[in-house]
């Protein structure tokens, strides 16, 4: 060790125990003192570098190193410039090839007249600190990573709701985006008072546990008020046991309730079609049965009724017999056309016809007297191939059930359409009646099921039309039903043939 001043010796004492490699440097870049922990790290003698540039001391110990040595860069000149301390961050590769980092501190020392006398520079390892920055970085770009990349929606808010964090699928479910440049807050992201009562729960113990929201179905509001329903869970963050954020995951349960929806369609319509069958065989059989026993009381009654005079006193009797047996041929004729038992004859016509001939054919006019008949009928042909003897006693009997329905008064619409894309045709028969009670929608396509009185409705009508529309390829739906009426959908399969 050089000493440059005799009352200097307690100051490089204090200088040669420093825990890291440090310099003292002249203005024009020559080493004046090194500290022996720094000797030690280049492996020579003080002698040996005083006197001598850091340049050169650095470039013989580190050749294949850069340092910052321009005037430009130089933070030994910046440090005399500015008279304060500036620090450099350099990375070495050690002899064993690996990465080191070290923070150079340059520290000017003032002279009496205020100049910059001396620079210390000391030499701080800080690889440790940086390959801890690099891995927590590294972690940090992957969980950034794994969040962005999810198809669940994820949205964290910070303590006043202000959303922190969206991922691309919540930007996607909500349509708000975080490089908005107002500030988001939660509230805006569901239907009033909602995201209140999700905190309420978050803190609620007895749910899910302190801070944890278990799976749960809510609504939601998207950016231009489309209100979907989704499934969530979510989480209170906490530091030091105080709230700080809070996170949740969003799935968009749209497609699949509109999947089960369909199944639950499917199913219904499978268990619609088994109980039809079953029934028209049923029905077959009964109808076979009885009527040839009903043609000869129809036959032998009327031959009796013939015989009989005009004032004979059974003669009344024998006709209510026979009233009632005509009706009983009239049921047993519906049984046999709703178990398919007559011949289907396919033709192509156009819809509007199928109203008017309907229309037509039903003799009692007094029927209509206090209905109003709207006819919102098709200006092009809307043609389709179907038995038109069946698919008039369907409209026939949605017309009877409609008039029933409104109690013989009211408007009564037909509305006839086609659909380009599904290539179907299309015919509403809407009325202003009481509506199907919610209970009832599912019965009214199963045979026998009337709310009407004894004698009025055999429960058939809606039974054949379903089986009729099927044999026909095509359906009949409850459009919609209410207080205000019923709307009664009939499908076809459009064709371009005559
Ligand atoms: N437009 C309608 N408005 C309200 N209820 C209706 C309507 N159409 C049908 N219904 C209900 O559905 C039931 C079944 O109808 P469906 O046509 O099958 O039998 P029905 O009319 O009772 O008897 P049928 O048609 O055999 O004479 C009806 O009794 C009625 O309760
Ligand atoms: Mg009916």
């Amino acid at each position: 060790m050089v000493l440059i001043e005799k009352d200097f010796d307690w100051r490089l004492r204090v200088f040669d125990s420093m825990s890291f490699p440090t310099l003292i440097l002249a203005p024009d870049k020559t080493i004046i003192a090194a500290n022996e922990i720094f000797l030690k790290q280049i492996d020579e003698r003080q002698p040996n570098i005083i006197g001598k540039t850091c340049k050169e001391i650095f470039r013989k110990h580190f050749p294949h190193q850069y340092f910052p040595c321009s005037d430009m860069e130089c933070p030994l000149l910046k440090t005399i410039e500015f008279k304060t301390g500036q620090s450099i961050l350099l990375k070495f590769k050690d002899p064993e090839g690996r990465d080191r980092w070290e923070d150079r501190v340059f520290s000017p020392i003032l002279g009496d007249d205020g100049e910059v006398k001396y620079i210390i520079e000391s030499f701080r390892d800080v690889t440790r600190v940086k390959t801890l920055e690099k891995m927590y970085s590294g972690v940090w770009e992957l969980i950034d990573k794994v969040v962005q990349t999810s198809v669940q929606a994820i949205i964290a808010a910070d303590r006043s709701g202000t959303i922190i964090l969206m991922n691309h699928a919540a930007e996607n479910l909500f349509g708000y985006s975080l490089t908005d440049t107002r500030k988001l807050n939660i509230e805006e992201f569901y239907p009033q008072g909602i995201a209140r009562e999700i905190m309420k729960k978050l803190r609620d113990e007895n749910l899910g546990g302190k801070g944890k929201l278990p799976l749960t179905i809510v609504d939601i509001v998207t950016t231009n008020g489309l209100v979907v329903p989704v499934e969530m869970t979510a989480a209170i963050i906490y530091e030091d046991d105080r709230e700080a954020a809070t996170a949740a995951i969003f799935n968009d349960l749209r497609e699949k309730q509109a999947v089960e929806k369909k199944l639950f369609e499917t199913q219904s319509q499978l268990i619609q079609s088994e109980k039809m069958a079953s029934l028209g065989r049923l029905a077959a059989g009964v109808a076979h049965e009885i009527n040839n026993p009903l043609t000869s009381i129809l036959l032998y009654g009327n031959m009796m009724r013939e015989k009989l005079e005009k004032n004979h006193p059974l003669r009344k009797n024998l006709e209510y017999v026979l009233e009632d047996a005509g009706r009983c041929k009239e049921i047993v004729k519906n049984l046999l056309a709703y178990s398919r038992q007559t011949n289907p004859t396919r033709q192509v016509f156009e819809l509007n016809k199928l109203v008017e001939e309907s229309l037509s054919l039903i003799h009692d006019q007094k029927l209509f007297m206090h209905v109003t008949i709207v006819k919102k009928l098709s200006g092009d042909p809307i043609l389709i191939n179907a038995d038109m003897n069946q698919l008039c006693q369907i409209v026939i009997n949605l017309i009877i059930n409609a008039l029933d329905a409104m109690e013989g008064k009211g408007v009564l619409t037909f509305r006839v359409y086609q659909e380009e894309e599904t290539q179907k045709a299309y015919l509403e028969v809407v009325d202003t009646g009481c509506g199907i009670p919610e209970e009832h929608i599912s019965k009214i396509f199963d045979p026998f099921f009337t709310t009407k009185e004894l004698g009025k409705g055999t429960g058939l009508g809606l039974s054949m039309a379903y089986g009729i529309m099927e044999e026909n390829r095509g359906s009949i739906s409850v459009k919609q039903t209410g207080s205000t009426g019923t709307t009664i959908l009939l499908e076809l399969p459009l064709t371009t043939m005559y």
